[in-house]
């Protein structure tokens, strides 16, 4: 029998391939899902061969993962808890689709995955791989085994010589993606602690804003539907600006998020996240929606953007309702074209101009000197009738002597 694993090299997944081996007697298939993580792919396929895994399959979802994941996202500017980009949420929908396909063509029994029983990515594999093979079964060792701590998986994948490359510093908990990566764990697992974002080896996407240059950098950005289409009047793919925009955000010290956030599974975790391309993209999509959006579409989608955030950050990506509503941001999103100034200084991103063909500001309109079509006059009708429910409430208490 075959078991197809989501491997990515670390500690984790790797004594993962002896475990089910040892406890499965099975083929592993190893698959690596490259959603832009970089480095951490070079080696992997010796790597994973040396542990003990059948193949490995290295899968580019790069630009997938962009233009279908992350932008969808973006257009509805959704944000969990008011602050989390979603880097991790929206990456494991993508992988776990990836993994039934791979397992499906392969004859496989099972999917295997690294997550532990304490977070919310365990949530995120399984839903996804319940929608696409919902009678597949599913082997998450973490929930079952009896290895508790990272000493006691050394300890396993050095028994079997399994090849290892652990350093000190690396030992936060991390995800890392095109989007995002994310620190947990350690000194950051109490509050009370302040982050040293100068130490050495901390921070990967960029520097701490103390540490970045003493004049900003402008970009600009253009968008077309929603979606941004060019950086600095150059068209390029999405993968390839959000690379791009990681090295000039990450260079001003620009999105870097601290955060405790409410894991689905109940708890409270403390995060760490760099998204500095994905934080300008999104000051830069609200930023056009703020000339091209009439007030009821903006303050409607505002609402939907919380419960969009919530799907996501619940792995309930391939969900009707997700689908549901990305039809109607997309709806929105029709004349959300147009060009974004913005000026990074010292993890700041400062607004510097905006235009659309679209744009519903009207300067004849709003201007504070003489126009020809607001009637001023016209205001107090209207307030006569929007403040009467205001009116008629201080009456009666005037009458009953309530006030
Ligand atoms: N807390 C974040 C989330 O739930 C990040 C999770 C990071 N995952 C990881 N396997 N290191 O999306
Ligand atoms: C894990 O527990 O596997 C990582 C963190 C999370 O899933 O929230």
């Amino acid at each position: 029998n075959k078991v197809v694993l989501a491997y990515s090299g670390g500690l984790d997944t790797s004594i993962i391939i002896p475990w089910l081996k040892e406890n499965y007697g099975c083929e592993v298939i190893a698959v690596a899902a490259d959603v832009g993580q970089g480095k951490e792919l070079s080696g992997l396929e010796e790597k994973a061969i040396k542990t003990g895994a059948s193949k490995l399959y290295i899968e580019d979802l790069k630009d997938v993962f962009a233009d279908e994941f992350i932008v969808p996202t973006l257009k509805a500017n959704a944000v969990y808890e008011g602050k989390y980009l979603l880097g991790t949420s929206f990456a494991r929908p993508i992988i776990a689709k990836r993994l039934v396909e791979i397992a499906k063509a392969e004859g496989a029994d099972a999917i295997a995955h690294g997550c532990t029983g304490k977070g919310n990515d365990q949530v995120r594999f399984e839903l996804a791989i319940k929608a696409f093979a919902p009678n597949m079964d599913i082997i998450a060792p973490w929930r079952t085994w009896e290895i508790k701590s990272r000493e006691e998986e050394i300890a396993y994948a050095e028994a079997r010589n399994i090849p290892l490359n652990i350093t000190k510093e690396t030992n936060y908990s991390k995800d890392k993606n095109l989007w995002h990566l994310s620190h947990e764990g350690l000194d950051l697992e109490d509050p009370a602690n302040e982050p040293d974002y100068n130490k050495e080896g901390f921070l990967e996407l960029g520097v701490s804003p103390e540490q970045a240059p003493d004049k900003p950098t402008y970009v600009t950005i253009s968008f077309e539907k929603g979606a941004p289409v060019a950086l600095n009047g150059e068209k390029m793919k999405t993968a390839d600006m959000i690379f791009k925009l990681n090295e000039i955000g990450g260079a001003n010290g620009v999105g870097i998020i601290d955060m405790v956030e409410n894991r689905l599974v109940g708890m409270k975790c403390r995060g760490v996240y760099e998204t500095p391309g994905g934080t300008i993209l999104y000051a830069a999509h609200k930023k056009l929606e703020e000339i091209c959006l009439d007030r009821d579409t903006m303050h409607y989608k505002e609402q939907v953007a919380v419960k969009f955030a919530e799907l996501v950050y619940y792995g309930q990506w391939f969900t009707p309702l997700r689908e549901a509503l990305s039809a109607f941001v997309d709806s929105t999103q029709q004349t959300v074209t147009g060009e974004v100034k913005l000026k990074l200084y010292k993890g700041n991103i400062i607004d510097a101009g905006v235009t659309s063909p679209y744009s519903l500001y009207s300067e004849e309109i709003a201007t504070f000197g003489e126009d020809h079509c607001y009637n001023q006059a016209d205001s107090e009708g209207f307030i006569n009738l929007f403040g009467l429910p205001i009116k008629v409430k201080a009456m009666m208490e005037e009458k009953t002597g309530l006030k």
